[in-house]
């Protein structure tokens, strides 16, 4: 037996979303060497915007839980969760316990538009929108005031398309969901009638996917509704330029412009090449300036939109802006301001300000790459991360300076309200029993204290 297999490689993880666990199931699934894997994460339940991002009426996508269940029962995995990194453990203390720390941290800000406005009541992000209606504890004020008749959502990915189709979704719809009690009666009793989906681009620059988009036209309530003089492809614009995707989208669009509304309750109106430039209102938003763009191509050959003298004032009394997150700076850690990530060699190595690599110190995910891609992207983004771990300590003892079990009890003294697996897991219990009679998939707590007692209602265990 060598040294290497007497000392575990002790690796601790910032971030139970989908590149953490990931990352987890990846170092715990290695043959060659024995590691232990601590997620840290700042919420008492794991899973990242797989359960505060993603849209209640979308169950499917939510299943991929069942792997990360299944690194979390392997030998060598705890979750410390209800553990914020930066307040309630310094990133400093975390390096000092463990060989190697991989933030996975996610990009939880939303990026500002920067147009006058912006902070009227009224005025949403996505974060705030999404993170309310998935019960994220952290935005379970928000009481959005939906008796508006119009809303304006800014953006053309797939966080607009979200914003968008459950401003439509009906009660039958929705009741069989995850989604926050009290976002609930708030959605399905709404007053808005008409939701405007503002791309500052063309179709073809649409960031939508393509099943996404194709769902706006299945909506048993809401009509989609195109007009044919967006879709003009722009004369310089070379098919081959688009990919397949865009192409698809622009198929899909051209087949919503040819559709007559058929009456249904709601309407969902793609424009593009179109910006708001400024949200007018007293207290709140009652209009959005908006401006017609015209596209041209900057230095590099992109195309990118450029606001002609064109100007309309369209009545809403709801804006929500999708357009986009950034990440949050850890005390003590690196980070790009102006990108919002956390500077790395692109294998997740984090580059310090000088730009050498700091020892022990990784990054997966969105906090490595950027606010893109799904779930799916982030297995390989995390799996490369991890591989730049194993090849650094590879032939390298193991040698942090605190003893697992030391971790835990400083955690312990320290955060009152620590949550460990086994306390997610009489979370997770609770929410499906309330859910169970209702035929929901689970009624999700918003309140951390109710969660931190139910979690409690163990013996405390070391996994
Ligand atoms: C609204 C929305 C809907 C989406 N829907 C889909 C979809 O339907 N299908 C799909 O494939 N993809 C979807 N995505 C994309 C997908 O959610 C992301 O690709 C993925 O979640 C990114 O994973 P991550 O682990 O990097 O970050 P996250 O999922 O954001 O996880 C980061 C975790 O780190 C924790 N954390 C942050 N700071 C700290 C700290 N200081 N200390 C401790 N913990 C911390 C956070 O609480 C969080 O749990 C959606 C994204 C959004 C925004
Ligand atoms: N069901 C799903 O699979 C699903 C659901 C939700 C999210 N996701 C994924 O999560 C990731 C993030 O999604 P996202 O929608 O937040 O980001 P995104 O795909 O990057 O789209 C952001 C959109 O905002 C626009 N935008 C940026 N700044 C703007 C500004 N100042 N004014 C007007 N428009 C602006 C962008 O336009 P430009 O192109 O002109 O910059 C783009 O259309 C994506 O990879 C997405 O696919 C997936």
């Amino acid at each position: 037996m060598t040294d290497t297999d007497q000392h575990p490689l002790r690796v601790a993880i910032v971030g139970s979303g989908p590149s953490g666990f990931y990352a987890a199931g990846h170092l715990l699934s290695q043959a060659g060497r024995p590691i232990e894997v601590d997620v840290f994460e700042r919420l008492p339940t794991p899973w990242g915007l797989v359960r505060g991002g993603v849209a209640p009426d979308h169950p499917k996508i939510k299943s991929v839980t069942r792997m990360y269940e299944k690194t979390a029962r392997k030998e060598g995995f705890r979750f410390f969760g209800n553990v914020e990194i930066g307040t309630d453990v310094s990133h400093d203390e975390l390096a000092s316990w463990y060989d190697a720390v991989i933030y996975a941290s996610g990009t939880s800000g939303d990026k500002k538009s920067g147009i006058a406005g912006e902070d009227l009541a009224g005025s949403l992000s996505a974060t705030e929108f999404v993170g309310w209606y998935n019960a994220h504890p952290d935005f379970k004020d928000l009481d959005p005031d939906l008796s508006v008749s119009r809303a304006v959502v800014i953006g053309n990915g797939n966080v607009a398309i979200d914003c968008a189709r459950m401003l439509t979704l009906s009660r039958e719809e929705l009741a069989v969901t995850d989604i926050a009690d009290h976002a609930l009666d708030l959605l399905v009793d709404s007053s808005i009638e008409e939701i405007l989906v503002l791309g500052r681009r063309g179709p073809e620059q649409a960031a939508f996917t393509n099943p996404e988009l194709l769902e706006l036209g299945e909506l048993a309530d809401a009509d989609v509704i195109v007009d044919p003089a967006d879709l003009l492809i722009p004369e310089d614009l070379q098919e081959d330029e688009l990919d397949a995707t865009a192409r698809k989208n622009v198929e899909i669009l051209r087949e919503y412009a040819e559709r007559l509304p058929s009456g249904k309750r709601k309407r969902v109106v793609l424009r593009f090449l179109a910006s708001p430039v400024e949200l007018i209102g007293d207290d709140r938003v009652e209009q959005v300036r908006v401006v017609r763009n015209e596209l041209v191509r900057d230095e590099a050959g992109g195309l990118r939109a450029r606001p002609t003298e064109t100007e309309e004032i369209i009545d809403a009394g709801l804006v929500l802006r999708a357009i986009g997150y950034t990440g949050f700076a850890i005390p003590g850690v690196p980070f790009d301001e102006r990108k919002g990530l956390i500077p790395n060699d692109g294998d997740g190595r984090v580059l310090g300000p000088d730009g050498e690599v700091v020892p022990g110190l990784y990054t997966a995910g969105w906090i490595k790459r950027g606010p893109s891609g799904v779930i799916g992207t982030n297995k390989k983004c995390a799996q490369d991360t991890v591989n730049a771990v194993l090849a650094d300590f590879e032939g390298h003892e193991s040698t942090p300076k605190v003893d697992t079990e030391d971790v835990a009890a400083v955690l312990r003294n320290r955060v009152p309200g620590l949550v460990d697996y086994a306390g997610w897991e009489l979370i997770d219990a609770h929410e499906k029993g309330l859910g169970e009679p209702q035929g929901r998939p689970r009624v999700k707590l918003t309140l951390v204290d109710e969660m931190v007692r139910i979690a409690a209602e163990q013996e405390p265990a070391a996994h």
